[in-house]
Parts: structure tokens; C-alpha cells; sequence
């Protein structure tokens, strides 16, 4: 799961792990619910990452849905072809919130996403679920909490530093084994996006508003 505020680079890291598993010959699929197509492959592109070649041969397929269109179930089978027929290994959901707006009640979608992912698991599927968090900066909340379903919880941040509004990566919660518990600055510009050195330097960056973690230590900016 990739969580943060809007803007703050959820998608984009999604889609380098998307480029990263065709490079390595899997099959992908894409569930669109926030954007249209044409912006996403805009937005890749800018970034460096070229999709349109993978999805002209196959190899990925990215589906634009409107939640008011396609019902809980639709989605279930579109996901289950991908798997059995097409031999997808590696499912982007973008975003739960909107998978969220396509049903009836909160429930529900705890039910639907607790089976799609247990099916994904079972056949060996990755699964990428994004999910925006209110607010931009400071405290931070999502209308419902979805980390409990999976492995892996990256979590990003904006922060505000020296005249500039940065943002930090960190991983909060990995189901098996030790993980990194650096904060480290994710750079994203058009030559992609770099993670940079953990920020030492400040304490408090997940509130948004961090100090210099003690006098005389230099801000690199
Ligand atoms: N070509 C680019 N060059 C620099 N920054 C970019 C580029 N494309 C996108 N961004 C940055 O990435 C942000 C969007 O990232 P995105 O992955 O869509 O965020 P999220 O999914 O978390 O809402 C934009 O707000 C912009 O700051
Ligand atoms: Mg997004």
C-alpha cells in the first residue's frame, strides 16, 4: 500500500514498480479510477517512463473506471481474467479511494477488498493499492483504514523546509521480516524520481513542519 496526501508522488512510485516488473517480462494491469488515461501516460512520459509501448504490445493494460459505471463485481471478474487468462502478476489499484466511491457502503468494500486481495495472494499476484489521505500537511487521515489488509505500508510526506515544500518516504509496516525505519526526501523531477540520504538532519518531518534536529546541523537544500 502507498498512502499519503494528494500530490505527493503515490502514483508515479506506483507506476516505477509497474515499469519495473515489465522490464522483468510480467504481465501488468491498471485500475484507473482517479484520472483518465491520456494524463497518466502524460505524467509517465514526463517522468521517463514510457508505458505506451507495453500496453501497444499487451503486455500491460490499463482500464479507465467510472465507479458509477462498473458494479463490485465487474471489477472482481476484470481482475480475475487478467490473473487466469492474460497471466497478470503484478495489479495496480489507483486509487482505493476511488474503488471506494464505486460501493454501496464501507463494509462492503472491506468484504470486496479482503477477497480480491486474498485471490491476488493465492495465485501469486502483487498488488499495488494507493490511498490518498486528507489534508496536505500536518495531521493526516483516510476515510477508512485499509493497512490492516496489507504486507507493505509505504508512507509518504510533504514537508515544509527552508522555502520549499519536500516530500519524505518512509516504510511503516512490513508483514514479514525487519525494514528500513529511515525517513529519507523523494525527489521527483523530469529525469524521475530519486530517494535521496535519510533526513537526519530534522526531527518531526512527519508532522509536516520539522526542526533542525540540533544546532549546527547543515540543511541540505
Ligand atoms: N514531469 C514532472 N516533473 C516534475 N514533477 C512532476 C512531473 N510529473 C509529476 N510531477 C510531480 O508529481 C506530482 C504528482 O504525483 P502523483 O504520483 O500523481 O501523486 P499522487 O498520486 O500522490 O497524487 C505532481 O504534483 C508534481 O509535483
Ligand atoms: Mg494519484
Amino acid at each position: 500500500m502507498l498512502l499519503g496526501p494528494s500530490g505527493v508522488g503515490k502514483s508515479s512510485t506506483a507506476l516505477a514498480y509497474m515499469v519495473a516488473a515489465l522490464a522483468r517480462g510480467e504481465r501488468g494491469l491498471i485500475l484507473s479510477f482517479d484520472e483518465p488515461t491520456g494524463i497518466l501516460l502524460r505524467r509517465a512520459a514526463g517522468l521517463g517512463m514510457d508505458i505506451r509501448e507495453p500496453i501497444a504490445e499487451g503486455r500491460l493494460r490499463v482500464e479507465q473506471i467510472d465507479p458509477a459505471e462498473v458494479s463490485p463485481g465487474e471489477l472482481a471478474a476484470m481482475v480475475r481474467h487478467a490473473v487466469e487468462d492474460e497471466d497478470v502478476r503484478l495489479v495496480l489499484i489507483d486509487s482505493l479511494t476511488g474503488y471506494q466511491s464505486a460501493m454501496p457502503g464501507e463494509q462492503y468494500l472491506l468484504l470486496q477488498m479482503h477477497e480480491i486481495l486474498t485471490y491476488l495472494n493465492q495465485q501469486g499476484v502483487t498488488t499495488l493499492l494507493v490511498l490518498a489521505q486528507h489534508g496536505l500537511l500536518g495531521q493526516m487521515s483516510s476515510a477508512v483504514d485499509l493497512t490492516y489488509l496489507s504486507d507493505t505500508v509505504v508512507l509518504f510526506r510533504f514537508f515544509e523546509a527552508a522555502g520549499r515544500l519536500r516530500r519524505a518516504v518512509s516504510v511503516v509496516k512490513k508483514r514479514v521480516g525487519p525494514h528500513e525505519d529511515t525517513i529519507r526526501e523523494l525527489r521527483i523531477d523530469g529525469g524521475g524520481f530519486r530517494v535521496g540520504a535519510p533526513l537526519v538532519g530534522f526531527q518531526g518531518v512527519l508532522t509536516g513542519a520539522p526542526h533542525l534536529a540540533s544546532a549546527g546541523t547543515r540543511i541540505a537544500v
